[in-house]
């Protein structure tokens, strides 16, 4: 067994990234602009939107968080959204997720201009990947191709189970697979007989929100396990959805739980607001 190193190759791909974000503001004046808003006072998200900060901040971006209270309304949400969408100097806009309940995640995600919207979440782009001409790819999902790549991972022709079926993860995921030509199929918590199915895949990528749910009796023999799941465990420990210890004897690559998926995620994030802020020089 061999581990994926996310959190190695994300600080690889971050210092390229400053490079490239050096030239772009030598040579054409531009720098990348990242604006993040984080309504109310969700724990997990507070930890998430500071680590976009940080790594954007690192990468040389302009980069500005809009705290705003748990009472704001979705009018006020929307106007904001709308008056930053204008503004030329933020390549990239992104809402954290979840919303307080009074606001319609929909809208407010449909009100985020499409060449602006670095998490992919609108329609548009998830119709554009959808068709096989992605531009803006969810993060989450971008990243682990990334480690794919890294890791000399082939997809072509192999088997692969998405555990999840979410517009962040899951979806997305299962269409990058099969743009790779992997033959996919997307698992949830309703599908019957879950381990057997998992048994023949070639490469297993888990996102379904739940402690250690994939032991070994998941897995084949050398199979590539990616564990996107971040929990705690009943002593409070950060970990997976995959559990670790009983997966490790038998998959020929894993991902590990804190170090594999997350910091790959952030780091597409930064590539995708790299990107657009490149694409509106053109
Ligand atoms: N909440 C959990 N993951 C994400 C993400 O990737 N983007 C946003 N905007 N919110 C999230």
């Amino acid at each position: 067994m061999k581990i994926m190193d996310g959190k190695a190759l994300a600080t690889k791909l971050q210092a390229e990234l400053a490079e490239k974000t050096e030239k772009l503001r030598d040579e054409h004046g531009v720098t990348p602009g990242l604006l993040v808003i984080l309504v109310g006072e969700d724990s997990a998200s507070q930890v998430y939107v500071r680590n976009k900060e940080r790594s954007a901040l690192a990468a040389g971006f302009k980069s500005q968080v809009v705290r705003l209270p748990e009472t704001v309304t979705e009018v006020e949400l929307l106007e904001m959204i709308s008056t930053y969408n204008q503004d030329p100097t933020w390549h990239g806009i992104l809402v954290q997720l979840p919303l307080p309940k009074h606001i319609d995640e929909e809208k407010v995600l449909l009100a985020i201009d499409p060449g602006k919207d670095v998490d992919g979440f609108h329609p548009t782009n998830m119709g554009k990947l959808w068709s096989g001409h992605p531009v803006m790819v969810p993060s989450t999902p971008a990243g682990i191709m990334e480690l794919f790549k890294a890791y000399g991972v082939e997809l072509a022709g192999k088997r692969a189970l998405v555990i999840g079926r979410s517009n962040i993860v899951g979806k997305p995921m299962a269409q990058l697979l099969m743009d790779a030509n992997a033959t996919v199929t997307i698992g949830h918590s309703r599908t019957q007989y879950l381990p057997a199915l998992a048994r023949q895949a070639d490469i297993l990528v888990v996102a379904i929100g739940q402690a250690k749910f994939v032991t070994k009796d998941f897995v084949k023999e050398g199979a590539v396990v990616v564990d996107v799941g971040m929990n705690r465990d009943d002593n409070g420990k950060l970990c997976g959805d995959v559990d670790f210890d009983s997966v490790a004897g038998v998959a020929s690559l894993i991902t590990p739980v804190p170090g594999g998926v997350g910091p790959m995620t952030i780091t597409m994030l930064m590539e995708q607001t790299y990107q657009a802020a490149l694409r509106s020089i053109s």
